[in-house]
């Protein structure tokens, strides 16, 4: 798809990590940026570092009333979202059989029905302009799963399937859908994950980028009209080996773990 002029972009989960990262970047452009998040005062603090400052609509994306009022309010308020970062996600580690259903519920309302629901109300609106860009900000997950991520790696899993199939569906109505593949990244993501009791994080170093790595794949896929960024080297290599050869992925996998239960 060709690339379109920016005018406002909206991005959930703005206050933390990527989403700021990425709300920074576009400031930087000169973009009227929407932060939407959870925690009003995280917001404000977030916004406050940038400049100028964008404006915050604290939201819960699991809620469908609040969300659809929240995206009215941000065109009452900018104008037209050119471009929607459906971002917002919460991260889950530990094994299946020691997670409780709550929890495991928690991710796949926050990463796939909020994420869903973000785009849908959005891409109405797009829609009926016959013009926009929806990126998501998925996971290297998203295309290999790992043990003791696997509710964490289902939702980003889901969130490829729904991207591919609403890429099509909004393509003939001049709709840009792509999706951001991060690895590891330093964030205050896996500080905040849940994480089942007993259950020590992986011990491995595994490579991991900065939040302002992905903020330029975002821009980058919006830039060039791409489907679809796996960011890094070892992202690709993960997602390649990983997709292609899931039998090789499989052993890698088994002896990182082993490795890892070891050390
Ligand atoms: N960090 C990584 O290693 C990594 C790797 C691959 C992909 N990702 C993905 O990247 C995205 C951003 O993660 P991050 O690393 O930047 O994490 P982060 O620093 O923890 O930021 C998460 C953001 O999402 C918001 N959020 C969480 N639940 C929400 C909800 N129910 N409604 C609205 N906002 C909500 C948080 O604010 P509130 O809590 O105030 O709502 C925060 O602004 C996620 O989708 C994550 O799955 C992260």
């Amino acid at each position: 798809m060709k690339k379109q002029p920016i005018t406002t972009v909206l991005i959930t989960g703005g206050s933390s990590g990527i989403g700021l990262a990425t709300a920074r970047l576009f400031t930087r452009e000169g973009v009227r940026i929407a932060m939407l998040a959870r925690d009003g005062k995280k917001l404000q603090e977030a916004a406050s570092q940038l400049d100028p400052v964008p404006l915050t609509f604290p939201v819960d994306v699991r809620d469908t009333e609040a969300l659809a009022l929240t995206v009215e309010n941000v065109v009452q308020s900018l104008g037209p979202v050119d471009v929607a970062i459906v971002n917002a996600g919460i991260g889950l580690y530990g094994p299946v059989t020691q997670t409780s259903w709550s929890d495991m519920k928690e991710v796949l309302r926050v990463n796939v029905e909020g994420a869903i629901l973000t785009a849908a109300i959005i891409a109405r609106r797009m829609a009926a302009r016959g013009k926009g860009s929806i990126v998501f900000v998925s996971s290297i997950l998203g295309k290999r799963a790992i043990p003791n991520s696997a509710v964490y790696s289902a939702s980003k899993h889901a969130l490829q399937g729904f991207a591919d199939a609403f890429r099509l569906e909004m393509e003939p109505h001049g709709i840009h859908v792509a999706a951001v593949l991060p690895p590891r990244t330093d964030t205050p993501f896996h500080d905040r994950m849940m994480k089942s009791a007993d259950v020590p994080a992986s011990r491995v170093n595994v490579p991991s980028v900065s939040a302002d790595v992905v903020a330029e794949a975002v821009l980058r896929v919006l830039m060039r009209g791409k489907r679809e960024i796996v960011v890094s080297v070892p992202g690709k290599l993960f997602t390649f080996f990983g997709y292609h050869f899931p039998h090789l992925g499989d052993l890698l996998l088994r002896q990182h773990y082993r490795k890892s239960n070891a050390e």
